[in-house]
């Protein structure tokens, strides 16, 4: 059994990034700039923006991030993505999600220009993703195909099943999988809440994308020997014994699974540290207008 390291393999690609970006400046190039939108004071969301603000800070990227309370009007945000659009010095923005419930989210998503959604959620990213088009992927299957790539796993040809059809994990993963490319070109069986005899499909499974929140929902019997498993999940479960008085998780039993794959993504470590590797790596391409030239 092997382990995925993520936050080694994130430390690797942050470290070559680093290596480009000092490359850029001794060129007399322009420093890739990220921006983030923060709106409200949600924990997560706070902990999360600021993580890829010092990752950017780290590597030598510019970042700016913008904290807008909860009761911003949803035509305000509108006008700061609008500014973003139009500003020269900001190569790609985010704005965090989840927003607060009078901000329509779909409107958001589809303000921003596509050669700045650095996130990959624009339509037009995502629909140029499924046609294998150049774009931005989403975070989390970018960082996937990363892991899969430099581990050398061979996914081609082979049966993989992806748990979760989300929009932001689960249904670019199954594409992702099944396109002409490398890594790709596997079978894929997307299963979701309605299929039917779920098991049966893991068991036949060689690669596992678990994706659908639920914690050590993935057990030993639902798998055959020698499975490779990406664990996405990230839950919390109730452990007095901990200092916050809970652990995360992830939709993969590990300590029962694990003994039967080739390969298995820890959490946390797992997939979680390369979703910001993502987004650098998005953010190097926009500022090199690679995608949208
Ligand atoms: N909320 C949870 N994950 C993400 C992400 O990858 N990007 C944004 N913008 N918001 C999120």
């Amino acid at each position: 059994m092997n382990i995925i390291d993520g936050k080694g393999l994130a430390n690797t690609i942050k470290a070559e990034i680093a290596e480009e970006v000092k490359a850029i400046v001794a060129a007399g190039g322009k420093v890739p700039h990220l921006a983030a939108v923060l709106v409200g004071d949600d924990a997560a969301s706070l902990s999360y923006v600021r993580s890829k603000v010092r990752s950017c800070e780290k590597i030598g990227f510019k970042s700016t991030l913008i904290q807008e309370p909860t009761s911003i009007t949803e035509s305000k945000l509108l006008a700061i993505i609008d500014k973003l659009n139009k500003d020269d010095e900001i190569d790609g923005f985010i704005v965090q999600l989840p927003l607060p419930k009078h901000i329509d989210e779909e409107k958001v998503t589809l303000a921003i220009e596509p050669a700045k959604d650095v996130d990959g959620f624009h339509p037009v990213n995502f629909g140029r993703m499924a046609q294998g088009l150049p774009c931005y992927l989403p975070a989390t299957p970018y960082g996937i195909m990363q892991m899969l790539e430099r581990y050398n796993i061979d996914v081609e040809g082979k049966e993989c099943v992806v748990l979760g059809r989300s929009n932001i994990v689960g249904t670019p993963m199954s594409i992702l999988l099944s396109r002409k490319n490398s890594p790709g070109n596997a079978t894929v069986s997307l299963c979701h809440s309605r299929t039917k005899n779920l098991a049966e499909h893991t068991k036949r499974a060689d690669i596992i994308v678990a994706a659908l929140g639920r914690a050590n929902f993935v057990t030993a019997d639902m798998v055959k020997e020698g499975v490779v498993i990406i664990d996405v999940g990230i839950n919390r479960v109730d452990d007095p014994e901990a200092k916050r008085g809970y652990r995360l998780v992830g939709d993969v039993d590990y300590k029962d699974v694990a003994e039967k794959c080739s390969y298995i993504t820890p959490v946390p470590g797992g997939v979680g540290p390369m979703t910001v590797t993502s987004l650098l790596m998005n953010t190097l391409k926009a500022c090199r207008k690679e995608i949208y030239p």
